[in-house]
């Protein structure tokens, strides 16, 4: 057993020998239409915690099934938090992850929500380094493709008392990701959701954990069947202010045309803070469009779609990226956004952050950063 001195964490552990990876051909054939989730590359990077011993045991290892007690206290008592960031590829042979230094501070966050110890942020960046290092070549080539990394903390200790944990298991997995659009981009039509809430004052809505993502499947799935792509979720106190969707943050384009700025909803403890809605409020100005963190109402989201003072709205994240909004529905009504294809705007900023991330544009906050080769 490796103690880590988390100045110095050090990976050890059985990268898979180069004879034995898979073909070129046949990752080829799995990457050509990868989807979303189900293309998983050939290793997993994994890091023990026990109270007393605290971090130990780094290792890079073939990715297999785990090995887990039916008693786990995760398993039981929903003690898991996650996150979700993407590696691209940049010019030559590198790969970039895309701030990793916020997703690190971010599942500290989620990790100190539900009483988790919080894996160092260079403990972190090892882990995720050493995975993309192995698992280079499923890195896509194609611009708007992207190893998507999945880094899990999940609390291990058999014992279903309700308590903490006093063992933890972090991991970090990858999957090949499409671009979110794979035909072109086309907008994306909501539905406001007036039943159910995704988070409230005091809960766990700006932890990504995982309780937060299940309670809101029945909803997207009365959402899809209503014909829309993704739910927007509203404030659970007055249900009458815009949060987020299941997945993504939500920007607002003010007219007039000449001076146009964007707003998003603040962060009022039950969002998530996306990295992307982050790097966007950066990014916006630096492209002369002012932005503001303002409450929306869906009642001014309306009468602005209908008034004109609201040209555009899209959402972001890490999956998506930035995605126009075109039609919007509730229980009572439907609205388009403009003439209900993607702004002028929201398709600026999407194409401006898929550059920064694969190295095309100039990357003057060194948000990403490059993996090189072994
Ligand atoms: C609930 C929720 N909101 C917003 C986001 C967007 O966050 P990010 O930009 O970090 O992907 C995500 C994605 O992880 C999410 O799960």
């Amino acid at each position: 057993m490796t103690v880590l001195d988390t100045d110095a964490p050090r990976f050890t552990g059985r990268p898979i020998a180069a004879e034995k990876r898979l073909g070129g051909a046949e990752r080829a054939r799995r990457m050509r239409d990868p989807g979303f989730g189900r293309v998983f590359t050939e290793h997993l990077a994994s890091v023990r915690w026990s109270a007393g011993r605290g971090w130990h045991d780094a290792r890079l290892e073939p990715a297999e099934a785990l090995t887990l007690s039916p008693a786990a206290i995760g398993l039981h008592y929903g003690q898991i938090v996650f996150e979700g960031f993407k590696a691209y590829a940049l010019p030559g042979e590198r790969a970039g992850l895309f701030r990793p230094d916020l997703v690190a501070r971010r599942l500290q966050r989620s990790a100190r929500r539900m009483a988790m110890p919080e894996p160092p942020a260079a403990l972190f960046t090892e882990a995720v380094t050493e995975l993309v290092r192995a698992d280079r070549d499923w890195v896509p080539p194609e611009r708007g493709k992207s190893l998507y990394l999945r880094p899990i903390l999940l609390a291990t200790e058999a014992h279903l008392g309700l308590r903490p944990s006093a063992e933890y298991l972090f991991l970090v997995l990858a999957f090949v990701t499409d671009t979110f659009f794979p035909g072109g981009v086309r907008p994306l039509t909501v539905g406001i959701c007036e039943d159910y809430v995704r988070a409230a004052p005091g809960g766990t809505g700006e932890a990504k954990y995982p309780g937060n993502y299940a309670g809101t499947l029945l909803a997207a799935e009365q959402a899809h069947a209503r014909g829309c792509d993704q739910v927007v979720w509203l404030d659970a106190r007055e249900r009458r202010w815009v949060e987020e969707m299941g997945g993504m943050n939500v920007f607002f384009a003010h007219g007039p045309a000449g001076a146009p700025r964007l707003s998003t909803p603040p962060l009022t403890g039950t969002i998530l803070p996306g990295v992307t809605r982050d790097s966007l409020l950066t990014l916006a100005p630096s492209l002369g469009l002012p932005v503001t963190e303002a409450p929306m109402s869906v009642a001014d989201w309306r009468g602005g779609a209908a008034d004109g003072s609201i040209t555009e709205a899209f959402a972001c994240g890490t999956g998506a990226g930035v995605a126009p909004i075109g039609t919007v529905r509730s229980a009572t009504a439907q609205w388009r956004m403009g003439d209900g294809e993607p702004g002028a705007l929201t398709l600026r900023l999407r194409e401006t952050l898929l550059d920064i991330q694969h190295g095309l544009a100039p990357d003057p906050w060194g948000w990403v950063h490059p993996v090189s080769p072994r």
